[in-house]
């Protein structure tokens, strides 16, 4: 017969084969929490096993569901579904109605996560003098110009495996690597550098629409952080604890001493040394840093590093590429990512995220703006061609008035001929733990 020691109870009892932590405990009057009955759908009878994990049955495969995704380290238990050979001591982990409140599971979407530690890149991202840039525009142009530049930085970080982690004014925050994506310490670099790119296709925009120019450093460190699920009710967010995060920050603002746009911690740079191409290096003593420390300035990827393409896992000849979290669109609404060099046009409808190529088969004209109707087609704005969301069929061909006209003429009957009943480029979707997965056949 096994012995169970609870903690904080410091309380022993015996544990007959077969029976269950949770029924141990009951039969014993410790107020062990279970808020699903015991029927491992909460999660808020999660023991953490002191000694003899060994001792446990193996998780089943509905605990072990759970566990992942809750990224529960592995002395974590369910006590409803754990059963012994051998002795063991457990720590309860939600002693009271508090907090049952917010760690049960039931009619969540998004579990979040409990609390681990792993060693990532974290990225800082800082538009130069925005300051003094903000203090000559009106509030309207600062939202738009920030909004504007947001939604191409988080595109590029989402789809080379990243996670914005948080926006403070002009500055970002994100982090490569919190679910072991393989090579994401390049893939970091790789969307800095991404980054730094798309801010030089903006600048001549900013400079005709504003009078600016626009510049921004980044800095990245790879270090062991906590990553966890914190903040209540609608506010809690993934959030990194640890001082990696701060060297990161320190390493951002160097930039503008050294006069870089990208600068690397000596510890990222010895798992991307193969990949990186290094302008410079730097010794330099960061604040709140007691040593001196070598940062790196990159300035691009090696020879078939530039050619690294976005992850995907392949299924059944689909290739699915994560997409980041899960948009927050209103009905009808639209966002435009890029994977590799393909643009990507997502639209929400009906509570589903539809993906389209964000080009119209007729004239390769972008299709943002364009609605989907309630027969399940999407009508691409400039000639009213309608097409089936699910197969991209056409469903109705250039109903514009206009384009009918051009037909009986006959220099535009070949080109209209020739593009007619061309299939809009559909994309399929999924949802897996709260990101989006975007399908590529073939
Ligand atoms: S009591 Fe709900 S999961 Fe164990």
């Amino acid at each position: 017969m096994a012995n169970i020691h609870f903690l904080p109870d410091d309380k022993s009892f015996e544990c007959p084969e077969n029976i269950t932590i949770l029924k141990t405990a009951k039969e014993n009057n410790i107020a062990h929490a279970n808020a699903c009955g015991g029927k491992g759908k909460c999660s808020t009878c999660r023991v953490l096993v002191l000694k003899g994990l060994e001792n446990c049955n193996k998780p089943t495969e509905k605990e072990q569901k759970i566990l992942d995704k809750l990224h529960a380290p592995a002395e974590m238990r369910l006590a409803c579904q754990t059963t012994l050979s051998g002795d063991i001591t457990l720590r309860r982990l939600v002693l009271n109605d508090e907090d049952i409140e917010f760690t049960s599971i039931m009619g969540k979407k998004d579990f979040g996560r409990l609390g681990e530690s792993k060693t990532i890149a974290i990225l800082f991202s800082d538009i130069r003098g925005f300051t003094s840039i903000s203090e000559q525009l009106l509030p309207y142009d600062i939202v738009f110009l920030l909004n504007r530049y947001y939604s191409k930085m988080v595109n590029i970080i989402e789809t080379n495996g990243g996670h914005i982690i948080n926006y403070m004014g002009d500055g970002l925050m994100a982090s490569f690597g919190i679910n072991d994506e393989e090579s994401f310490e390049i893939y970091a670099i790789k969307a800095a550098i991404e980054m730094l790119d798309a801010v030089d296709e903006m600048k001549p925009y900013i400079k005709t629409m504003y009078g600016h120019d626009f510049e921004i450093g980044i800095g990245i460190h790879l270090g062991e952080v906590v990553i966890g699920n914190i903040g209540a009710g609608k506010t809690s967010r993934l959030t990194l604890v640890g001082d990696a995060v701060n060297l990161a920050s320190r390493i951002e603002s160097a930039n503008k001493e050294f006069n870089s746009s990208l600068l690397i911690s000596e510890e990222h740079y010895k798992r991307v040394e193969e990949a990186v191409e290094v302008k410079d290096f730097v010794r330099t003593n960061l604040k709140g840093v007691k040593d001196r420390i070598t940062l790196y300035e990159i300035s691009g990827l090696k020879g078939a590093y530039t050619e690294l393409q976005t992850e995907f896992v392949l299924e059944d000849n689909v290739r699915w590429y994560k997409c980041g979290e899960v948009p927050q669109l209103d009905e009808g609404a639209y966002k435009e990512i890029k994977i590799d060099d393909r643009n990507i046009l997502l639209i929400k409808k009906l509570e589903r995220i539809f993906a389209f190529e964000d080009k119209c088969p007729h004239m390769g004209l972008k299709l943002r703006g364009s609605k989907i109707n309630d027969k399940g087609e999407i009508i691409c704005k400039w000639h009213q061609t309608s097409f089936c969301v699910e197969s991209g069929d056409v469903r109705n061909w250039c109903g514009n008035k206009i384009i009918q006209m051009m037909k009986n003429f006959e220099f535009a009957q070949n080109v209209i001929n020739a593009t007619e009943q061309t299939p809009l480029v559909v994309y399929k979707t999924k949802i897996d733990q709260g990101q989006l997965l975007v399908g590529i056949t073939g």
